[in-house]
């Protein structure tokens, strides 16, 4: 059988971690690729991981590149290339640049890998995802932004350490834009199935998901750069699901038009991830309270959308 292939665009941080994570669980061959002016970086992560391959035991062929050609045929390309936020930045201050870079990467993508699943994870996300979906001309299923599993995964571990309970038996949603802008649904969280709000008071709930709307910033504060074990993480689940097909139920930026009324925007929803992309967008029940925090963060999302269409007419 033929090996998937992986291509990551951006070796930086998030690039690497994602070309990590992705071999460890043995995915596929990998494709690691940056600007020129850093081609070096992007060859010597490949190289130096590549020799992990005999103790960690996985079989893979990573390259490092800055030649698009490299990523044809590609199953899953994961978009990670833009700026990352500074100390006192928010994800929003870097919609300029990461525009123009989202944008010509695109180009790259839409002309030498055609049939990919695209993740997107440079941020602002949403405004990330929107720019690639109308650069590339893809449908909506095969463009698909990463938001909601770092979301819920940072919700979940401080759900689990207040608990005091294992992580892996934390199944929770939250739905809307990425951090800030998530939508808690504690009524769709639960522990090994008994229902959160069983078990914590609302207050505590609340503290966890406040905290894990700011996670990112709490991780910049402390780094002086974006967070990157968790948000590659949270892409090569996407690309495990996309990759062998699991039909995973993620949370995700997804093209809703119809789906809650959102309209034509991408916007974090729960997904069923399968080999061709997004295969369905599941529309639960909210109460009014969850439906005006929903309607809230889909207005977030499309004044990110305007910003990028002011300044950017082509993408309109
Ligand atoms: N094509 C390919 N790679 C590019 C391009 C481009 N046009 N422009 C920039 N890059 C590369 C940079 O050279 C750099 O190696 O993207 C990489 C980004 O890496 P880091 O600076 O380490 O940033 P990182 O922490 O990985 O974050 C990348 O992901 O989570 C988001 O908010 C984060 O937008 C940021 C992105």
């Amino acid at each position: 059988m033929q090996r998937a292939k992986l291509s990551i665009i951006g070796a930086g941080n998030v690039g690497a971690t994602c070309a990590h994570w992705a071999a460890a669980k043995e995915l596929g061959d990998i494709v690691l690729l940056d600007i020129p002016d850093k081609v070096g970086v992007a060859k010597g992560k490949a190289l130096d991981l590549a020799c992990c391959a005999p103790m960690e035991r996985f079989d893979a062929n990573i390259i490092g590149t800055s030649d698009y050609t490299d990523i044809a045929g590609s199953d899953v390309v994961i978009v990670t290339a833009g700026l990352p936020r500074k100390p006192g930045m928010s994800r929003d201050d870097l919609i300029n640049t990461n525009v123009k870079i989202v944008a010509s990467v695109s180009e790259q993508i839409k002309t030498h890998a055609p049939n990919a699943v695209v993740i997107l994870v440079s941020n602002p996300l949403d405004a990330m995802v929107y720019t690639a979906w109308k650069v590339t001309g893809f449908p909506t299923n095969q463009i698909v932004g990463q938001a909601g599993c770092l979301d819920v995964a940072r919700y979940s571990a401080f759900l689990a350490e207040k608990l005091g309970c294992s992580v892996e038996d934390i199944v929770a949603l939250l739905m809307g834009g990425h951090g800030d802008d998530m939508v808690p649904l504690p009524r769709y969280t639960s522990v090994h199935g008994i229902p959160i709000t069983e078990l914590l008071d609302d207050a505590t709930i609340k503290e966890c998901s406040d905290r894990a709307k700011v996670g990112g910033g709490e991780v910049v504060k402390l780094m002086g750069t974006s967070a990157y074990y968790a948000p590659a993480s949270g892409s090569v689940q996407m690309a495990e699901a996309i990759i062998k097909d699991k039909k995973r139920i993620l949370p995700c930026a997804a093209y809703c038009d119809s789906e809650y009324g959102v309209g034509g925007y991408f916007v974090g929803v729960p997904c069923v991830l399968g080999s061709n992309g997004v295969e369905k967008i599941i529309e639960v029940k909210l109460d009014n309270d969850e439906r005006t925090l929903l309607d809230e963060s889909v207005s977030h999302v499309k004044d990110l959308v305007g910003i990028v269409r002011k300044a950017f007419p082509e993408l309109g």
